[in-house]
């Protein structure tokens, strides 16, 4: 039975941030302690942008051992790697770019041009399982966002992609709720081959999937909380308004 998740809520970004990279930082070098290889998956959307310009600040750029940090993401929309919207795009320019990763271990789901994105997405799996089978077998920290629906990554609400078999990593979408429609995601399944989850979540659209995602509301379990590592735990980083209508939030001491 996965442990329950820790929920930590922060007055201000900045210290949601720091308490984030921090844990990065402390689960990095745990896997290395056990491993050649620290597997770091990224998320998109604006939430992160945030940590990760700390992440790629002196503060933290200097405390990881990029080298031995592989970089995976949960999800891609279907757009060029150049575009305003892509997750890839956005994580090299306020992170990648500004460490000292090889340039080698840091692969992006390459959607376009794509012919067929469900080939794309079956190659992008060949490289999930290569990258696990390099390292312990986990995703050592999965950074994931959501969205006022609850979704994660691109698993929306009643997709059908949210209950592909076990065998299923990686999963081209074509009507996503949210745009781009098409896109590229890693499956439940993936998601749960997490060792740390880290839910950075902020903005008061997003208190009532939040409640509803913690408190288990009767009825469907929202995306964001079918995300339950049998090997790992779950962060769910909230500031002020994204935990309001959650019972019994206390305010995070800042730390940093
Ligand atoms: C995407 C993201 C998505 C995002 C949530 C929250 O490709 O859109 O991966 O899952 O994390 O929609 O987005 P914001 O952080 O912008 O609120």
């Amino acid at each position: 039975m996965p442990a329950p998740p820790t929920v930590q809520v922060y007055t201000e970004k900045p210290a949601l941030f720091a308490a984030a990279a921090e844990l990065i930082q402390q689960q990095i070098a745990h896997a290395l302690r056990r491993s050649a290889r620290a597997i770091l998956v990224l998320t998109g959307g604006n939430t992160p942008i945030g940590l990760y310009e700390l992440l790629a600040s002196p503060a933290y750029r200097d405390q990881i051992a990029w080298q031995q940090v592989w970089v995976l993401w949960g999800d891609e929309r279907n757009v060029p790697l150049d575009d305003a919207a892509s997750n890839a795009g956005m994580a090299m320019h306020t992170l990648l770019h500004h460490v000292p990763i090889p340039p080698a271990q840091v692969l992006p789901m390459i959607t376009t041009p794509a012919a067929d994105l469900a080939t794309t997405a079956a190659a992008y799996q060949q490289q999930v399982q290569a990258v696990l089978a390099g390292g312990s077998g986990l995703l050592d920290v999965l950074l994931l966002g959501m969205g006022a629906d609850g979704h994660v990554a691109s698993l929306f609400p009643g997709h059908a992609a949210l209950d592909l078999p076990a065998e299923v990593l990686v999963t081209a979408i074509s009507d996503a709720p949210k745009p781009p429609p098409q896109r590229i995601t890693l499956t439940l399944p993936a998601l749960n081959r997490a060792a740390l989850v880290l839910l950075l979540v902020t903005g008061g659209d997003k208190a009532a999937a939040v409640a509803h995602a913690l408190h288990g509301i009767a009825g469907e379990p929202l995306p964001a909380a079918r995300v339950q590592p049998p090997h790992g735990r779950v962060v769910w980083l909230l500031d002020e308004a994204a935990a309001d209508q959650i019972a019994g939030s206390s305010t995070a001491p800042a730390t940093g």
